[in-house]
């Protein structure tokens, strides 16, 4: 495990912008695992920068999503899939076939999840995973006690997530109480991962993650057995290391 500490959230997205630059110059037709939320977008702001001067090109590369809110629909403002085409998708040259996101409007959920496993299976394997972490440890929306042999599965979100998500909706209320999230087991047959985490509200999971006990009371625990996977850190989410 390669841990950065870096003074500002900016230079550790310079740094992760730079390893997905590198990942799809060696491998153009590269399979990215992405993340939604606060935590990424200033790194996507920066790929859209590298994109404009030329400097990566996501022609041949496919995309898959760790989640998405269950009864959402793609144009929904608070879709995972509306957060991508607004912060990333839209500005770059990705082909609208190789983006994947599970259908938060699937009618037949387990038929959704299997679909989704398999469209992952059938790309080759996801090369770069891109993780945030939530403040209860949570990887994509596998919340504590999730089974790390989870694969793809529509997961119940606990008060603590739907507390921490309800700033992007009018009210708690609002807020879906289950999601479709790849599973542990998923994510962790991704060849290379990037964990990225800010703020002193992540130090906690932070600490428990990578120097706690491996369990899956802190699902991001999972992530110490992982061979390949590099971790930047502001100064704050490092704080209790
Ligand atoms: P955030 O969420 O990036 O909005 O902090 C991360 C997560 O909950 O996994």
């Amino acid at each position: 495990m390669d841990i950065v500490i870096a003074k500002t959230k900016s230079e550790c997205d310079n740094i992760a912008a730079g390893i997905i630059r590198q990942q799809i110059a060696d491998r153009p037709k590269s399979v990215l695992g992405l993340a939604t939320g606060d935590t990424p977008s200033g790194l996507y702001a920066r790929l859209i920068e590298l994109y404009e001067k030329g400097l990566v090109d996501f022609k041949d590369v496919e995309t898959f999503n760790l989640d998405e809110y269950r009864g959402l629909s793609k144009d929904h403002p608070q879709s995972y899939s509306y957060y991508m085409h607004k912060n990333l998708f839209s500005k770059i040259n990705v082909r609208d076939e190789n983006i994947h996101l599970p259908n938060g409007q699937a009618l037949d959920a387990k038929q959704e999840c299997m679909d989704y496993e398999n469209k992952i299976k059938d790309a080759g394997g996801i090369d770069l995973q891109l993780l945030g972490i939530g403040r209860n440890g949570h990887i994509g929306f596998n919340e504590p006690n999730n089974s790390f042999a989870s694969m793809t599965c529509l997961t119940d979100l606990t008060e603590d997530t739907i507390e921490a998500n309800s700033i992007y909706f009018d009210s708690c209320a609002e807020v879906p109480r289950t999601a479709f999230s790849m599973g542990i087991k998923t994510i962790m047959q991704a060849r290379k991962i990037i964990l990225l985490a800010y703020g002193k509200g992540k130090a906690q999971a932070i600490a428990d993650s990578l120097t706690g006990p491996i369990t899956p009371l802190v699902p991001g625990s999972v992530l110490q057995l992982h061979p390949f996977i590099t971790v930047l850190l502001d100064e704050d989410a490092a704080s209790l290391l």
